[in-house]
């Protein structure tokens, strides 16, 4: 029927130059849907005299194969073509440095902390804590701390409105606690944040401290000299550093010192020293005739500042992280 191959020939010539999947189905509609031109013919089948039905009825179906077969074909290179379009558009320059993930790096003063906590350990010491919320009593008190000493006053320590506690203003107390649960031998560090009522480029009211204590039967100050000057030495890797203790007071130590470094110019402050009190073991119930050691308390702020060269304290603690990730 010449009807029916116009038709075909029509819908082939349309569906391949069509290169968009709507128009395609919309085109396909035209010849195949329920009112399209083969739905049609299929429909006067009945109009037909009976004996030309099943040739004609064959030719048709075998038209709508034909059909569905271009349409399916054409359906296939739109979405090949869309494809590389798309892969075009999208391209992956895999050369490229990756964005990585922003990890985050530890504090300056938390990598000297945990230098400091590994030099010590090598020597034996281990690590203790405390709160920094403390009782009058661990913070001066059992520190053979006398009730009129300045350091008490209300404008020198942060004080809770209880009245009964205050934020400790150095590590030591640490000490009290330590031997109030252990005996000698007694060989430890603690580090932690203090408080005091101080405020300036090189003092802030919250700064750290790292305590040390080692109580045995023959401990002396030569121990103390030999331990502070190694750690030094070592924490700073120089052979060639000074170390000066300078006589000093604290009520928990006799005799004692402070412990001043020096690169070669001036000496500066590290912390204090001494032999413990016989008073403040007394307070623990640890025997003074037969125990003896030393204390010290260092300040990792003062030791980051002079390893990486920083010259304002301050900077540590206003969470800057221009200032900080120079550290990772
Ligand atoms: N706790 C003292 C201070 O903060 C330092 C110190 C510790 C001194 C241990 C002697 C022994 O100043």
């Amino acid at each position: 029927m010449h009807d029916l191959d116009a038709i075909v020939n029509e819908a082939l010539a349309l569906f391949s130059g069509i290169d968009n999947a709507d128009q395609l189905e919309q085109a396909k509609a035209r010849y195949l849907g329920r009112a399209g031109a083969l739905t049609e013919l299929l429909k006067g089948l009945g109009k037909l005299p009976p004996p030309e039905r099943p040739a004609m009825g064959s030719r048709i179906n075998a038209a709508k194969t034909q059909l569905e077969l271009a349409l399916q074909e054409q359906r296939e290179k739109i979405q090949a073509r869309m494809l590389d379009a798309k892969l075009a558009e999208e391209t992956l320059d895999v050369t490229l440095p990756g964005r990585g993930l922003g990890l985050g790096g530890l504090h300056p003063v938390t990598r000297t902390m945990e230098r400091i906590e590994a030099l010590f350990r090598s020597l034996g010491f281990a690590v203790a804590d405390g709160p920094e919320i403390e009782t009058d009593y661990y913070n001066f008190t059992a520190l053979n701390q006398p009730e009129n000493h300045p350091a008490r006053s209300m404008h020198d320590t942060f004080y809770l409105d209880d009245g009964k506690h205050l934020l400790r203003t150095h590590t030591s107390p640490i000490q009290i606690r330590y031997m109030e649960q252990h005996r000698p031998p007694i060989k430890i560090i603690a580090p932690g944040r203090v408080y005091r009522v101080d405020s300036d480029a090189t003092h802030s009211p919250m700064f750290h401290q790292v305590e040390g204590l080692w109580i045995d039967e023959h401990i002396t100050f030569a121990d103390l000299k030999g331990v502070l000057i190694d750690f030094l030495k070592r924490f700073f890797e120089r052979e060639d550093l000074g170390v000066r203790f300078r006589p000093s007071f604290f009520p928990f130590t006799e005799p004692s010192a402070e412990i001043d470094m020096s690169f070669g110019a001036g000496w500066l402050e590290m912390g204090g020293a001494g032999m413990v009190h016989p008073n403040v073991l007394r307070n623990v119930a640890i025997d003074s005739e037969r125990y003896q050691g030393f204390a010290f308390g260092l300040g990792p702020d003062r030791l980051t500042m002079l390893r990486y060269g920083v010259n304002d304290l301050r900077l540590f603690f206003e969470n800057d992280l221009r200032f900080l990730k120079q550290f990772n």
